[in-house]
């Protein structure tokens, strides 16, 4: 189970927190930018950018936002892993997957309320999908159980043969990871950086 780490809900001394989870063993730095549109939070990185850099930690972007290739061509010179937009957020599908694979791998992310299915015509375009377990918006929100979607992805990974990685985003803390252990990757926030040793935190998920 790889971990990425949010850095949403980080309040001061931001550039020296970035530098210690750099320092550290997540295995992605997770952003995520939100335009005040498609959620009613505003979150740009663009002013840590040279330190996020700095840590050659692999980037793993959460595209909160309405205007979508907008967003790519702000983000696509911090060389992201991936780049995910929602699927909520356009009706221009496959021209976002095709912009963004110019820059990086490509996730769809969707909602909780969004039924899984929703996506099953894009996973063959795609590297990674985004299951969220809150509503997209703010970091320290409760666990909404999506073990099924996980399930039904899985099960469709298989009989397709497709690649496509499951992470899994919001509310992930040393409980709730066991429901989703089924997933390839879960974004951490608060559980991480509300606590004084990051490192620790990130031993109680994953031991
Ligand atoms: C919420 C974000 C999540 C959030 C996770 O809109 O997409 O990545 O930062 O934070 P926690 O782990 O605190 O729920
Ligand atoms: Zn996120």
């Amino acid at each position: 189970m790889k971990i990425a780490t949010s850095i949403l809900s980080i309040q001061e001394n931001i550039e020296e927190c970035i530098l210690k989870i750099g320092k550290g063993s997540t295995d992605f730095i997770h952003l995520d930018v939100m335009d005040g549109i498609f959620v009613p939070n505003k979150k740009d990185y663009q002013f840590v950018k040279d330190t996020l850099l700095q840590t050659k930690k692999p980037l793993d972007i959460h595209l909160m936002v309405h205007d979508i290739e907008h967003y790519v061509d702000l983000y696509k010179s911090f060389h992201p892993i991936y780049m995910t937009f929602h699927l909520e957020a356009t009706e221009e599908v496959l021209s976002c997957i095709d912009k963004i694979k110019a820059y990086s791998k490509v996730g769809i992310s969707i909602k909780p309320n969004t039924n899984v299915a929703e996506i099953f015509p894009y996973l063959d375009q795609i590297d990674l999908v985004l299951l969220m377990s809150v509503e997209p918006g703010f970091g320290g929100q409760t666990f909404i159980d999506i073990k099924e979607k996980i399930e039904i992805l899985k099960k469709y990974r298989q009989e397709k043969n497709l690649s496509f990685i499951i992470e899994i985003d919001g509310g992930i803390n040393s409980d709730t990871i066991k429901k989703v252990e089924d997933a390839d990757m879960v974004v951490v926030g608060s559980y991480i950086t509300n606590s004084m040793d990051y490192e620790a935190q990130i031993r109680n998920l994953i031991n």
